[in-house]
């Protein structure tokens, strides 16, 4: 089934000026990029869109590192779209991602791992309206 799923490629990457060969990476797999706009997140953008981490204790670690750059968001569309972008990015991890996934060849550490991507539908949904509301784009 055609998904669609929420992308984000973090400010390590933008850093290192490699955004454009991770989205090629993104486009020779089969997703197309149906969003895309570059922005540089708000703490308090940030906090909300992690909502779900609120209370761990690398949250204040985590929104410190995506606000403190640019970042890309797109929102992928492919044949399951959701899992697929999650199985390209890889473990959590970089030291745990398999060989050729983006983690393993774009990320750093745990914390700076190169990309986000949506992990379930509704999770997409949420995420994909949260920077893509109906009225913009
Ligand atoms: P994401 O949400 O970014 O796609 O990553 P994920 O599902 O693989 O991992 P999640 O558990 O949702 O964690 C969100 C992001 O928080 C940072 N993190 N740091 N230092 C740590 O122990 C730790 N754990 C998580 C990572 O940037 C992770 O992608
Ligand atoms: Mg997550």
């Amino acid at each position: 089934m055609t998904e669609r799923t929420l992308a984000i490629i973090k400010p390590d990457v933008m850093k290192a000026h490699r955004a454009f060969e991770l989205i090629g990476m993104i486009t020779d797999h089969g997703f197309k990029v149906v969003r895309c706009k570059q922005m540089h997140l708000t703490a308090d953008e940030a906090e909300e869109f992690y909502a779900e981490h609120k209370g761990r204790s690398f949250l204040p670690e985590l929104v410190e590192f995506m606000t403190s750059g640019p970042v890309v968001v797109l929102v992928l569309e492919k044949d399951n779209a959701i899992l697929g972008w999650r199985e390209l990015m890889g473990a959590t991890d970089p030291a745990q991602a398999a060989e050729g996934t983006v983690r393993k060849i774009f990320g750093t550490n745990k914390g700076i791992n190169a990309s986000h991507g949506s992990d379930s539908t509704a999770a997409s949904a949420r995420e994909i309206a949260f920077f893509f509301p109906a009225h913009c784009c």
